[in-house]
């Protein structure tokens, strides 16, 4: 078990947040968002493609599995929710223009932005204050590849809008696994999306690590979290044949969530001194004390 402090400052780069296609807030034009467009001489888009090549080849079935059993244990750092957060104002990267803002910066953007149009849903502020703080496994020698973009269902065909689909599962063994290969794989039809595994990643991890830690976030906060990155459901409409009606509705909350995720220099950076003690309020509220990671 870690303390705060004796982990080295990491440089990450989230390629999901790196191309954004939020408009509401961005003065970047809509079609400057989430631009996959591979151009081998562009050094970014190099980076973005590289990083998703990487966690389309190892997200297996076995391999998240493993993760859940490493990461559920919860033994890998004690520290409050607000300590962690302040930890990954250490998360940064360094070398993309667009991304050059610490997390913490986008966490109260992202949080201020919701407070700003649901005034008196302080669950949903908190919500946005948090969604990405299990980015701390990123401190603890896991590849971005696990920590950050968009996730996928492992253990049936890999959907038709998961970013670079056609180039960069090649090298996947679940792709030559018929257990795994076809359209509904491991799942049952219709089964519902708390049932599929997801690619491991900072979503599922905060989800779970909050559950454990018993939060009294309402299940709304917490469909957020879990789901924010899963672009290829709640944005391209894949998947419709796992899902449930009820599933509907979880997707419109994971929308509504997800127009404030988006990154934003171009916004005001929030005075995070004078908005902690609001904050720090609903951490006493909703998620209080030293929690297990
Ligand atoms: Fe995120
Ligand atoms: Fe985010």
């Amino acid at each position: 078990m870690r303390v705060l402090g004796d982990t080295n400052t990491v440089t990450i780069i989230d390629p999901s947040e790196l191309l954004r296609p939020e408009p509401k807030f961005a003065k970047k034009p809509i079609g400057a968002f989430r631009d996959f467009s591979i151009d081998e001489s562009d050094p970014i888009k190099e980076r973005v493609r590289k990083t998703y090549e990487e966690m389309h080849t190892y997200q297996t079935v076995d391999f998240v599995k493993a993760k859940q059993e490493k990461w559920t244990k919860f033994d890998h750092l004690k520290c409050t929710m607000r300590e962690a957060l302040e930890r990954l104002n250490e998360l940064v990267d360094e070398s993309d223009p667009d991304v050059d803002i610490p997390n913490m910066i986008h966490a109260f953007q992202t949080a201020e932005r919701i407070r700003k149009d649901y005034p008196d849903d302080d669950w949903f502020h908190l919500t946005g204050l948090i969604h990405d703080a299990g980015k701390v496994m990123a401190f603890f020698d896991e590849p971005q590849w696990c920590v950050v973009g968009d996730t996928f269902v492992v253990g049936c065909n890999w959907s038709d809008n998961i970013v670079y689909r056609d180039t960069s599962f090649k090298k996947n063994v679940d792709g030559r696994n018929p257990k795994y290969n076809t359209k509904y794989g491991m799942y049952e039809p219709n089964c519902g999306l708390a049932k599929l595994t997801m690619s491991w990643g900072h979503d599922e991890y905060l989800y779970r690590m909050l559950v454990h830690n018993k939060t009294k976030l309402p299940p709304q906060a917490l469909y957020m979290i879990r789901f924010h990155s899963f672009y290829p459901w709640h944005t391209s409409g894949d998947y419709e044949h796992l899902m449930t009606e009820e599933d509907e509705d979880t997707k419109k909350w994971v929308l509504k969530f997800n127009q404030y995720d988006l990154y934003t220099k171009s916004t005001d950076i929030p005075d995070i001194q004078n908005l902690w003690p609001y904050y720090e309020s609903l951490i006493e509220k909703y998620i209080p004390g030293v929690l297990e990671w």
